[in-house]
């Protein structure tokens, strides 16, 4: 039986949700228990190391990775980091010859991002990026039906990412408001995402055209503080884009929508029809043909909802018939990544597709600061 133990590093917001996606992958898939098994986990102080290991029930657990890296009873590490790190732990992961599985955005920019995807190749590991959204059905049914041509010639698309998670002006500072630690704003920690979906349904992106904005210029040092301190990345960024068959489509991505929660639609408009994908309603990939008749009275012509569910090949547990949530995404995203070592098989996302949504990054900050397009094959 395959068994993979993940050396985890970081273990905050979203570090917690990979420790708990991991444990549920045997019990989706019927598999043993020790199939997959957290070996040890690593944070920045020895105190959040221990209570990280307690709560996960792993023997091991220190303040530097690279302790991590030196065991021999770990195969894969994952990096929970901020971002700034990313590249540095996915190198020394590769030169330890440890797989790599590693949160979005995969760096700080898109040169960063290359030379991650050339050292785990050229060291023959596996490496994926946590794109965890493209593991809803929905999404891979999207993905499914543009292939077979259901769209026909696909004439524009339209993603939205919205959360309203900074407009409160006294939140305080944080890594992920400073440009040293994040390398971008809303546009690398939510546009990463809704960028990578749609680059999963329809394909690469040629060029880009963004605009890009930072409402909320200062913000107190700490929670309460008078003091305050300069916010360098972008809040909000506006993108126009076109992707490599020419098709031209618009991306807006905000951290300040007001009364947006989590808010993630593609839409996609083709000769032939539409489709939709809301994650407020993620069981349902939502389509329209164009072909289906319209009289009388409108015939069976309407957008009609497709029953993906959870329709996980494979799954055991829960029945297909359950939504689906964030917390199932990424443990379909670890599960496929674990696959890709037991098989052999190519990983994804993988660090090149995390290289590719790092280059649409970087073309929309440099269109914002210069104006114009910027063609993706000169980032
Ligand atoms: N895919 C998703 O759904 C999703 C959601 C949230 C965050 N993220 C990504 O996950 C990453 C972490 O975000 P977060 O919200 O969990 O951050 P966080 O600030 O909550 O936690 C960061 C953790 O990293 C640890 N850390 C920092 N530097 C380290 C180092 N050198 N060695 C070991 N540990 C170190 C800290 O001790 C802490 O445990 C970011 O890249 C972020 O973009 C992804």
């Amino acid at each position: 039986m395959p068994k993979t133990r993940i050396g985890l590093i970081g273990y905050g917001g979203i570090g917690r949700v990979h420790a708990a996606a991991y444990r549920a992958i045997p019990f989706h898939y019927g598999l043993p228990a020790e199939s997959i098994e957290i070996a040890g986990v690593a944070t920045t102080r020895r105190e959040t190391a221990a209570s990280a290991a307690a709560e996960i029930g792993c023997g091991f657990f220190t303040d530097d990775y690279r302790e991590l890296l030196a065991r021999s009873d770990i195969d894969a590490v994952d990096i929970c980091t901020p971002n700034n790190s990313h590249r540095e732990i996915a190198l020394a992961a590769a030169a330890a010859g440890k797989h790599v599985y590693c949160e979005k955005p995969l760096a700080m920019n898109a040169l960063e991002a290359e030379s991650m995807a050339q050292a785990v190749d050229a060291a023959g590991l596996k490496a994926q990026v946590t794109f965890n959204f493209r593991f809803f059905p929905a999404v891979m049914r999207a993905r499914q039906l543009i292939d077979e041509g259901f769209l026909g010639r696909i004439f524009s698309f339209r993603g939205r990412y919205q959360r309203s998670s900074y407009i409160d002006r006294d939140k305080p500072m944080s890594w992920r408001l400073q440009r040293a630690h994040t390398g971008g704003g809303a546009l690398f920690d939510l546009g990463s995402h809704i960028l990578d979906l749609l680059y999963f349904v329809l394909g690469e992106f040629a060029a880009v055209h963004g605009t890009l904005d930072t409402l909320i210029k200062e913000r107190p040092r700490a929670l309460g503080s008078a003091e305050m301190a300069l916010v360098d990345v972008d809040d909000i960024a506006l993108l126009h884009a076109r992707l490599g068959d020419g098709t031209l489509g618009t991306v807006e991505i905000s951290r300040m929508g007001t009364g947006a929660t989590n808010d993630l639609t593609f839409e996609v408009f083709g000769e032939r029809g539409a489709m939709r994908f809301d994650l407020s309603d993620p069981a349902w990939l939502h389509v329209y043909d164009a072909r289906d008749v319209d009289s009388p009275l409108g015939g069976e012509r309407g957008f009609r909802k497709i029953e993906a569910v959870s329709r996980y090949a494979g799954q055991r547990a829960p029945d297909w018939t359950m939504t689906p949530d964030f917390m199932r995404t990424h443990a379909e995203c670890q599960y496929q990544f674990v696959r890709s070592i037991w098989n052999d098989s190519a990983p994804s996302p993988s660090f090149a597709d995390g290289a590719h949504i790092q280059k649409i990054m970087a073309g929309a900050e440099r269109s914002s600061a210069k104006g114009g397009w910027v063609s993706l094959s000169d980032v």
